[in-house]
């Protein structure tokens, strides 16, 4: 069978920053493939991190020392709705009745409101949905499970009021 590696007769200097397999045979071993971490990638391929957008979470009632308790999230931009970033973050979302009666995120109660204090433009556009439920109420109003936060391309950091329903 013809080998497609070369037997070993050297040791790699910085063993943690390469990647290479050792296919064991014959009682020498032989590099089958070998790349390094610090090469460039290939062009058209990027190795970059998605951008991320940062969130930040304001409850609706100041605490015992007159401050708004705040929360913070960070998701990769243009992957997740609001809503499960708060779910997943365990971040409340709901008042009294949205706690038992919400539809799960299905657009078709009403009760997942949320106000954007800033970074509107880092989030879609409001849905048919939203206009409907949200008819009367502030432009800054969004229900979070129509909120796509991101856009895959853009980052920054978006401030949420929660509960704006209930807010002093
Ligand atoms: S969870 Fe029901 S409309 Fe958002």
């Amino acid at each position: 069978m013809a080998s497609l590696g070369f037997n070993l007769g050297f040791y790699f200097s910085d063993v943690k920053n390469q990647r290479h397999r050792i296919v064991s045979g014959s009682g020498r071993a032989r590099v089958f493939s070998c790349s390094s971490s610090s090469q460039a990638s290939p062009p058209g391929i990027s190795a970059a991190t998605p951008p991320e957008i940062e969130l930040e979470f304001f409850g609706p009632k100041p605490g015992s020392d007159g401050s708004y308790p705040a929360d913070k999230a960070k998701a990769v931009s243009g992957e997740k709705l609001l809503r499960n970033i708060m779910q997943e973050n365990k971040i409340e979302l709901y008042a009294t009745y949205g706690k038992v009666m919400n539809c799960g995120g299905g657009g078709s109660c009403g009760t997942c409101i949320v106000e954007i204090l800033d970074g509107r433009d880092l989030l879609n556009e409001r849905t048919d949905t939203e206009n409907r439920y949200l008819k009367k109420k502030p432009e800054s109003w969004r229900l979070a499970c129509q909120t796509i936060v991101g856009n895959k391309e853009n980052s920054g950091k978006v401030v949420v009021q929660r509960i704006p329903q209930w807010k002093k």
